[in-house]
């Protein structure tokens, strides 16, 4: 059976769609065993339309993930239900993802860095602030092996 993900970060320009690309290549690299189908979307509304960052397609780009077809959406009351995992990039997501929560919600939610306890990480830090853009790709792609791990 397909396990439907949804990625969700605030602004859904940097960390989610950098999960959203990175957990589906490596995906793809595992082959038939895994059948996921990947979404990403934002809690926030400002850039909906718009392509990933630069900064972060260009940093992903380098390790040769293609991100440029992504367009950022916002989380809305359907996924919930569409889906069967929500992974958030940070506790703030979590937070205003249980708030948008509507009655008859289905996908569990979870965080990204659940199951990386060695790497010490209890969030993805923002790039989009931090500017330490490889950090974060360095961070998602550890996050997504313990991920697709479990699955
Ligand atoms: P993201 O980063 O949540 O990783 O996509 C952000 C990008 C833009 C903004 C916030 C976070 N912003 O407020 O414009």
């Amino acid at each position: 059976m397909t396990t439907r993900i949804l990625f969700v970060c605030l602004g859904n320009i940097c960390r989610s769609p950098s999960a959203e690309a990175v957990t589906r290549r490596m995906a793809e690299k595992r082959g038939v065993n895994i059948d996921i189908d990947i979404d990403s979307a934002g809690t926030g509304a400002w850039h909906v339309g718009e392509p990933p960052y630069g900064a972060m397609q260009q940093a992903a780009l380098a390790r040769g993930y293609d991100m440029p077809s992504l367009r950022a959406r916002q989380v809305n009351k359907a996924d919930f239900t569409d889906f069967d995992l929500i992974v958030a990039m940070d506790a703030d997501n979590l937070a205003n993802l249980r708030h948008e929560q509507p009655p008859g919600a289905t996908a569990e939610l979870v965080l990204f860095t659940d199951h990386v306890p060695q790497t010490g990480a209890d969030h993805v830090p923002d790039p989009y602030y931090t500017r330490d853009f490889d950090g974060a790709l360095d961070l998602i792609e550890q996050c997504a092996v313990a991920f697709l791990d479990q699955l």
